[in-house]
């Protein structure tokens, strides 16, 4: 069946693969929704934009994507209430996010119309796949792609913006270890660390793995210069609780401007705790934890929220962080109070919420 809205077109699927999810077991990323939303960039505009049911698709073995990684990609979620009302959080920071990404690796803007329209249509087809109740979300995924065929160093002329949706629980399901890098860098000055490019993280896979097999999930980046600033996580942004005082990086070139973080950041003000954004040095951390005055360290993100950090290594000095599930963390407090905004359950002072109606 095809159905037209004013701008995109929309051919609903034939069968539905929920019936076959298991929601309470559910690996992120893993399972995707009967739709996805695709429009083309083809002669100096973004054209055709259409909800289609989720499914493979061909691409030339040439198309520029593969050989140059000329991609970017967003993170954001999509929560239900008891009411079943559906909201999204903050989309307007993705939508310049993700475009403010392709600006820098030199692909075409998206249109604000297309981005919203396409993302509530797809929302209000696949509204089954959210489910409601703090913990659960739909993780949408919008991402662009080179698309033009060609063995050729430059930026394409063609390219296909996405957006798929993955049924979500937690992305790490419990405390999260992790090394400082001293050696390997995420980014550097001039670069493209600030922009959500698919590069970015491929590069992070290789240290993450030698870190792994030391028994840590993540690295901790640090400044490629020196490494002597404590950057980001590379899935998420990172806070240090020294004494009552909250603590993290400010974003630069090198740092993502995570959403996540600027909420909590915000959220801090409001809760009357002092949130520095400062250069941290790996040493302040380090001498914190020794003298007791490091309380916590958590990372925060789209997809992993807030997730503590129960230990950190650095040059073969481990440090074990304890009160990782103390009732009063800061970790808790700011989960707690972020999920009961997305979730619709308390005041939205700020306007974060966006009601898909
Ligand atoms: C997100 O938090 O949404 C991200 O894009 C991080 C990703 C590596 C899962």
């Amino acid at each position: 069946m095809a159905i037209y809205t004013d701008k995109i077109s929309v051919e609903v699927s034939k069968t539905s693969k929920i019936e076959n999810v298991d929601f309470s077991d559910l690996t992120f990323g893993r399972v995707f929704t009967d739709h996805m939303f695709v429009c083309d960039y083809e002669d100096g505009k973004w054209q055709n934009p259409k909800i289609m049911p989720y499914q493979a698709m061909t691409f030339e073995p040439s198309a520029r994507v593969f050989h140059y990684g000329q991609a970017v990609f967003e993170g954001m979620k999509a929560y239900k209430d008891d009411d079943g009302k559906v909201f999204l959080f903050r989309p307007k920071q993705n939508f310049n996010r993700i475009n403010k990404s392709s600006a820098r690796l030199a692909m075409p803007v998206f249109p604000e119309n297309y981005f919203f329209e396409g993302l509530e249509a797809l929302l209000k087809l696949d509204s089954d796949w959210i489910k409601p109740g703090v913990g659960n979300s739909l993780y949408l995924r919008p991402f662009v792609i080179a698309t033009e065929p060609a063995i050729s160093a430059s930026p394409a002329s063609t390219y296909r913006f996405m957006i798929i949706c993955s049924p979500a629980k937690s992305y790490y399901n419990s405390a999260v270890r992790v090394l400082i890098a001293d050696h390997y860098s995420r980014s550097a000055n001039g670069g493209v660390g600030a922009a959500k490019a698919a590069g970015n993280y491929a590069a992070q896979f290789y240290p993450t793995s030698l870190a792994q097999q030391k028994g840590f999930q993540q690295v901790v980046w640090t400044d490629a210069d020196t490494h002597t600033f404590l950057e980001e996580a590379g899935t998420m942004n990172v806070f240090f609780r020294v004494n009552d005082k909250l603590i993290t990086a400010p974003t630069s070139d090198r740092i993502l401007d995570g959403i996540t973080r600027k909420s909590i950041i915000q959220l801090a003000e409001d809760l009357g705790i002092t949130c520095e954004v400062r250069q941290i040095t790996v040493e302040e951390i380090k001498n914190a934890a020794k003298d007791g005055s490091l309380k916590e360290v958590f990372g925060a993100g789209t997809a992993a929220v807030i997730s503590p950090i129960s230990a950190f290594e650095h040059q073969d000095e481990l440090f074990e962080i304890s009160g990782v599930d103390a009732e009063d963390s800061y970790a808790k407090l700011f989960k707690q109070t972020l999920l009961n905004i997305q979730h619709n359950l308390s005041e939205d002072k700020h306007g974060w919420r966006h009601e898909v109606k």
